[in-house]
């Protein structure tokens, strides 16, 4: 076969069979039931450091943090193994903050985002000292400057703003043109606004902004425009309030491969791409380069991670123009992989236990969910004698795999375990479904009036 090794995590190896950090699928699976996401902990930790690395070449002393996008995928684990790398952490719930606390994750690397931050959550992030809160409305604006008034602290914040980028990507995903919910808008003047009464607030620093242009992105010009907008209003601030802002965000959205033909962003490529614009729009406009921070999650996780399902039954069916597919139904589905069904990502798949001489044959990769958008993969060729018990992997699960899981259909969500070198841990578990009815609650009337 034919091993894609661009998609799988780079410790992931085919032998007859596959293996990942040395051990093999059918042992994984044996070990912790599937579906299961594997984890490659050492691909995951690369690429943090890759990021890291990049932003701190290309940017030099003016390079800030690399945020890790904790949407993408977060745990305890993971929010030490981010915090044993020295990169930052980026949450944008109360959820998400408490992970990161419970794992020891230091508060002046924790910056918290959110279009709807709730009044409790401002209160956690600002109790617990969180270093940056991206401001994103002005409700928000009111409410961060009492919230940490109460607190007594001044606290520092970045104003999310919309540059009027057309990402090329799914429209679901895609963050900066004008008609979306996020940030203030440059172009109608909100964003002018906000920062009037950013700096008018007494508990309030502002330090900067920030953009998050859309995610699963390759062409670079849209972060290019993102960033030439951005710097613009950098200067027009500096001319009327006569200081500089030192911080610019420049958000995630690196693309990674799911396709035996794509190819994952390189961080060095990238940052030096970024490097080398915001240098030159801060030399035209006579500024100062501001200290740069990014928001990678898919791109440090995503290609870490790889789903193991067990093929439970097959059937073909004949299509009206005479052609037959062949559906293969798996152990998981749209509870542990959304994004087929919402985004129409695609992903591919490879039998994983064992090496198949047969010839292949189209075929759709769907779960055991009660629809028909219930569909891993739309169509790949597989080998004609896939059958019940082979073990399918699916690479590139890492991000918004287990973070968009649901429980539909009452399934359990997947346990997520690490690998590394020959070992294999948990570190999230597997539901079960006592877990689902512990939800459960008989409870007698109450009136209320
Ligand atoms: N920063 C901000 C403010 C964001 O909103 C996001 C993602 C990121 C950083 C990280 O973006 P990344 O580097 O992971 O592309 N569920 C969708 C993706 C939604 C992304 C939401 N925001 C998917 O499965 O494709």
């Amino acid at each position: 076969m034919n091993f894609p090794t661009n998609v799988f995590s780079k410790n992931a190896t085919f032998d007859g069979a596959l293996s990942i950090a040395g051990i093999k699928a059918t042992t994984l699976a044996k070990e912790f039931s599937t579906p299961l996401f594997v984890i490659d902990e050492d691909d995951f930790r690369s690429r943090a450091l890759a990021w890291k690395s990049a932003l701190e070449k290309h940017f030099g002393a003016q390079a800030g943090h690399v945020y890790y996008a904790s949407k993408a995928f977060i745990s305890v684990e993971v929010a030490k193994w981010i915090n044993e790398i020295g990169i930052g952490l980026d949450v944008c719930t109360g959820g998400e903050l408490a992970v990161g606390l419970a794992a020891g994750f230091p508060a002046d690397r924790i910056e918290v985002h959110g279009n709807n931050k709730s009044e409790a959550e401002i209160t956690a992030a600002i109790a617990a000292g969180c270093a940056t809160i991206v401001l994103d409305s002005f409700h928000e604006i009111e409410r961060v400057n009492r919230i940490a008034g109460a607190h007594n602290v001044i606290q520092k914040v970045l104003l999310r703003l919309t540059p009027g980028v057309e990402a090329h990507t799914h429209e679901s995903i895609s963050t900066a043109h004008e008609d979306v919910k996020f940030g203030f808008s440059i172009a109608s003047g909100a964003a002018w606004k906000a920062v009037e009464e950013v700096e008018a607030a007494p508990h309030l620093r502002l330090a900067g902004i920030h953009s998050h242009i859309g995610s699963q992105i390759f062409v670079a010009d849209g972060f290019e425009v993102a960033a030439t907008r951005l710097i613009e209003f950098l200067a027009r601030f500096r001319d009327h309030f006569n200081r500089e802002l030192p911080e610019l965000d420049l958000g995630g959205g690196y693309g990674i491969a799911y396709l035996a033909d794509e190819s994952t962003m390189d961080p060095d490529q990238m940052m030096a791409n970024l490097a080398a614009i915001v240098k030159s729009q801060c030399a035209a406009h006579d500024l100062v380069v501001p200290t740069v921070s990014i928001e990678p999650g898919r791109a440090i996780v995503g290609p870490s991670t790889t789903t193991l399902y067990e093929v439970g039954t097959t059937k073909v069916v004949t299509l009206e123009n005479g052609a037959n597919r062949r559906y293969i139904s798996v152990d998981g589905g749209m509870s542990d992989n959304i994004r087929p069904s919402l985004y129409q990502a695609e992903y591919l798949a490879i039998v994983a236990n064992r090496e198949s001489t047969e010839s292949t044959r189209d075929s759709r990769v769907v779960g055991k969910h009660c629809e028909s958008g219930d569909i891993i993969i739309r169509s790949i060729e597989l080998p004609g004698d896939v059958d019940a018990g082979d073990l399918l992997a699916v690479p590139a699960t890492g991000a918004y795999g287990r973070s968009m899981a649901s429980n539909y259909n009452h399934m359990v969500r997947p346990a997520v375990i690490a690998v590394k070198s020959g070992t294999a841990r948990v570190i999230v578990r597997r539901e079960t479904v006592a877990d689902l009815l512990s939800l459960e609650v008989v409870e007698s009337p109450r009136t209320l009036s």
